[in-house]
């Protein structure tokens, strides 16, 4: 079965194509000129982005909206992490809210023309003290997700260090399971 990811990054597109492949499923990237919604909700605005993508692509599709929440923040910067990122990046994390608990969270909304069906999946850790490791991209040099049974890591990688264990637990991961699961039915 193939299935359109509407997405216009590369890291996640890689992400997602190795997650779904243990799912039979085979997908495929287009990226789309469509403009995110503004909301503080990163279900909302996939549901929306997914819509607006059916409308466009109608084929089955899913998209993806994802956030960096910081509770000492408020949850910022949550549903606008990608204008953050854009503005100031990580050295504007670090300067904001080093050492920080932190937790990654992403809204997978899928629309095959009947439904938008959505699949959430997230991982706690903290900002590290400093930027380490070139894996990844976007907050990844700074996001240590936090001990997680049956996986082996200290605790103390960013998921820029550690490519492999941000594969084994990450909220893309987690949600984009979910999504497989379902699909297979
Ligand atoms: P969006 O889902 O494309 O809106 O991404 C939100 C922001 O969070 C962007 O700046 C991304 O680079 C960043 N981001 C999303 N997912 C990840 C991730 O898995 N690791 C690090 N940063 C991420």
């Amino acid at each position: 079965m193939e299935i359109l990811f509407i997405t216009g990054n590369a890291g996640k597109f890689s992400e997602a194509k190795k997650i779904l492949k243990h799912f039979g499923l085979n997908i495929v990237q287009r990226d789309s000129l469509i403009e995110e919604i503004r909301s503080d909700s990163i279900e909302e605005i996939a549901s929306a982005s997914a819509q607006a993508a059916y409308a466009e692509f109608g084929k089955p599709l899913f998209v993806e909206d994802s956030g960096l929440f910081i509770p000492f923040l408020n949850g910022f910067p949550g549903a606008y992490s990608a204008w953050v990122f854009r503005k100031v990046g990580n050295v504007g994390i670090l300067a904001l809210a080093k050492g920080k608990e932190a937790e990654f969270r992403t809204c997978v909304a899928y629309a095959d023309g009947k439904e938008v069906k959505l699949f959430t999946g997230s991982v706690k850790g903290r900002i590290a003290e400093e930027a380490r490791g070139k894996g990844g991209f976007g907050y990844d040099p700074i996001f240590m997700p936090e001990k997680t049974p049956g996986i082996n890591h200290s605790g103390e990688k960013t998921f820029a260090e550690a490519p492999e264990m941000k594969d084994a637990l990450s909220h893309r991961k987690r949600a984009l399971e979910k999504l497989g699961a379902y699909l297979k039915r």
